[in-house]
Formats: structure tokens, C-alpha cells, sequence
């Protein structure tokens, strides 16, 4: 087992997510459960694994400027460099897990056959990447930043820019799905699945924030977004602060 801690995950905090039924996002009336959720115990698989995807990463996997692009050529767009640490909710590193983005491409439109907006599609943008984080937690990636898309809800309400997100964690029972937004986009402020978080501070922690320490010159910017999966139940040790 690569994991050397122990104990069960602690219970999902459910203020931190969107109510599964959000009036103003659509969607939610046919996705939601109509019946009282019922509480599992976790398992030893739940504790232990599996994971994915460790061994069978490619250089490019995480470049996706250039992870679909023919030979010689590179993806259209803003390019900008992705980055940030992977912590639990005690402040300490998750590492060598497996993280996966997909996105639009700069002009909004994704590559996948039921999206029909009108935006073309940029034939060396696929729009997916992964990696997987170091003993740290730290990852990156590379690519162009996404343009916004309207969608059927309410009429045509928008998306701001986005990238989604994919976090295994140490073991299934971590698993976070999410999306991360741009410091500074007006869209957020009219989307309704950001509002449809009921925590200003929650919606704010998925805003990356423009970061100049860590851009490119005369390549690309940066943005920082750091995740926070929760934690494990394990004894603590007082000769081993949290977080190392
Ligand atoms: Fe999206």
C-alpha cells in the first residue's frame, strides 16, 4: 500500500458543496435525489484504492497546447501556466495523485460531439491534461485559457471561463470533482452553478488568482489554484507537526 496513513476519511462537509437541488441551475430538477441520502460506512477498498493512472502518464500529458497538436504546430489562445499544491483539510501534502483537467478551447467550444456551439473548433486543441502531483502536492500544467460559452438555462445564460477538475486523491473515497474559475472575470458573479454555492468564501476558493511570480516572459501567464481534499482520521503524532 503506498499510503502510510490509516484511518477512515472524514465525513464530506456538505455547507462546503452546492445543495444537490439548485433552482436556478436547471439541470438540478432531474439530477437531484428525491429520497433522504443514506449514509455509508467505508470500506477497505473505500480506504485503500484503487487509484488510477499512475503509471502511464506521457511527457505531453500535461501540455495541452501541445498534447493534440500536429507536428510542428501549437493550440490557439491565451497560453497560461496552471499551478498550484494539493493539501487535505490538515494542511498536509497529497502526493503522487493523479489530477485531470478538460476545458474549452480559447474560443469556448469543446471537442465532444454534443457541443454545438457555433465557436470553431481549433483543430490542435483537445482540450484534456493530467498529472500527477510530487511529494509536495504540487502540479502543473500548460495551456491556452478557456474561452466563456452560453448555455440553455434561464434563456442563454453564460459560463465564465473555466477549467474542470479531477482529483483521486489518496484513494477513491477522496475523489474531488470541481471547477476552477479567473481571478477577475465578470461572468462569475451572473453563473448559476457558482451561485449555485451558498458560501461566498467557498465560491471565492475556486477563483485561481493571476499569479506574475510564475509566468513566462514572453510565453505565457500564470494563474495559482490550490485544492484542499479532505483529510484522514489518523492518530497525531506530537513529534510530527500536521502538514509535514
Ligand atoms: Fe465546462
Amino acid at each position: 500500500m503506498r499510503n502510510a496513513q490509516e484511518g477512515d476519511f472524514q465525513r464530506r462537509d456538505r455547507a462546503m458543496h452546492p445543495p444537490a437541488f439548485t433552482p436556478i441551475y436547471k439541470s438540478t430538477y432531474l439530477r437531484a435525489p428525491r429520497h433522504a441520502l443514506l449514509s455509508l460506512e467505508q470500506s477497505i477498498g473505500d480506504k485503500t484504492g484503487p487509484v488510477f493512472g499512475q503509471n502511464h502518464l506521457n511527457p505531453l500529458d500535461n501540455d495541452l497546447i501541445l498534447n493534440y497538436a500536429r507536428p510542428g504546430e501549437e493550440a490557439i489562445g491565451e497560453r497560461i501556466i496552471v499551478h498550484g499544491r494539493v493539501i487535505d483539510e490538515f494542511g498536509r501534502p497529497v502526493r503522487n495523485t493523479l489530477l485531470e483537467v478538460w476545458q474549452a478551447n480559447a474560443g469556448g467550444r469543446y471537442r465532444h460531439k454534443r457541443d454545438g456551439y457555433l465557436a470553431a473548433l481549433d483543430p490542435n486543441f483537445g482540450g484534456c491534461g493530467r498529472c500527477l502531483t510530487d511529494d509536495e502536492g504540487r502540479y502543473v500544467f500548460r495551456t491556452v485559457r478557456p474561452g466563456p460559452y452560453p448555455f440553455p438555462n434561464n434563456g442563454s445564460d453564460w459560463r465564465p471561463a473555466h477549467i474542470h477538475f479531477s482529483l483521486f486523491g489518496e484513494a477513491f473515497a477522496q475523489r474531488l470533482v470541481t471547477q476552477m474559475y479567473f481571478e477577475g472575470d465578470p461572468l462569475i458573479a451572473f453563473c448559476p452553478m457558482v451561485n449555485g454555492i451558498p458560501d461566498p468564501a467557498a465560491r471565492e476558493r475556486l477563483v485561481a488568482k493571476l499569479d506574475m511570480g510564475e509566468m513566462v516572459p514572453f510565453d505565457a501567464l500564470a494563474y495559482r489554484f490550490d485544492i484542499v481534499l479532505r483529510g484522514r482520521r489518523s492518530t497525531f503524532f506530537e513529534n510530527r507537526p500536521e502538514g509535514l
